[in-house]
């Protein structure tokens, strides 16, 4: 049976852009991609620019995530942010336990796993980030700790399970200018695919779409996305600029095989 999962291009602009910046690079992509239909596009600007950002897109395919939320739903938690306050400002999605909350901020998987199930429960569908460090990789670590990242971070989803998009990024390739070469990537990503498989089932894992995030760039973006199992990508550094963040969208963009539906894989 071949699957069809459609690319998702998300833009995790991180604590960069003032709310006229952010307007205008959300203006210029919008100008590049409001009709691309062929690949979902996300921007996941700061909270501060998310509500300037939805205006500028609204109406448009491209949809608006956010970078981290809290699991309570409201109450004492001094500068933080729930979900259902996301959704107020039509947020669709929202990136959970990237490398840097994890390092700088103590995240753990456990703080993972509830932050996943509240933004389910507010109707968020989350990105949720894992990968392995130069050092873990080095000691041939690198499925174990993906592997143990994935069990614990998408503990008691149910059926849910299936709602998740999961974003690989090796931390040592995050900002540092160094991919993954496209066959490290599809490697671990075969391997995620597997994971997830055990977790909920063979169907679910085959839908699950997976990203790859680490320097991911125009002109390595076409080499990692043509892997089998990398169905889009998380972009840092690369979409903070409009013409960079486009062309790997459109790097992203299938190309069609005869007589088959665009994307279809085995
Ligand atoms: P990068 O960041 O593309 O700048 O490496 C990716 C990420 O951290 O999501």
């Amino acid at each position: 049976m071949k699957k069809f999962r459609k690319k998702l291009v998300a833009g995790n602009w991180k604590m960069n852009k003032t709310v006229a910046d952010a307007q205008k690079l959300a203006d210029g992509i919008k100008d590049a991609l409001a009709d691309c239909r062929e690949v979902d596009v996300v921007l996941c600007p700061p909270f501060t620019a998310l509500k300037a950002v939805g205006e500028v897109i609204d109406a448009t395919s491209i949809k608006l995530g956010a970078q981290n939320m809290h699991w309570e739903a409201s109450g004492a938690y001094t500068g933080e942010i729930s979900g259902s306050m996301l959704r107020d400002l039509y947020c669709h999605y929202v990136i959970l336990g990237h490398s840097e909350r994890r390092s700088y901020f103590g995240e753990t998987n456990d703080v993972v796993n509830r932050k996943v199930k509240a933004a389910l429960g507010a109707k968020l569908i989350p990105i949720v980030c894992v990968g392995e460090t130069l050092q873990e990789r080095d000691a041939g670590r690198m499925q174990e700790v993906v592997e143990s990242q994935l069990v614990h971070s998408l503990a008691d989803l149910g059926e849910r399970l299936g709602e998740i998009i999961v974003a690989y990024e090796p931390v040592w390739a995050i900002g540092t200018g160094r991919t993954a070469s496209p066959e490290q990537a599809q490697d671990m990503h075969a391997f995620i695919r597997e994971a997830v498989g055990k977790l909920g089932g063979v169907e679910t894992a085959s839908k699950m779409r997976l990203l790859y995030g680490g320097s991911m760039k125009p002109d390595n973006a076409v080499a990692l996305l043509a892997q089998p199992d990398i169905d889009g990508g998380l972009i840092g550094g690369a979409a903070l600029e409009t013409r960079a963040f486009v062309e790997i969208v459109r790097a992203a963009i299938p190309k069609r095989e005869p007589g088959l539906p665009a994307g279809t894989v085995e």
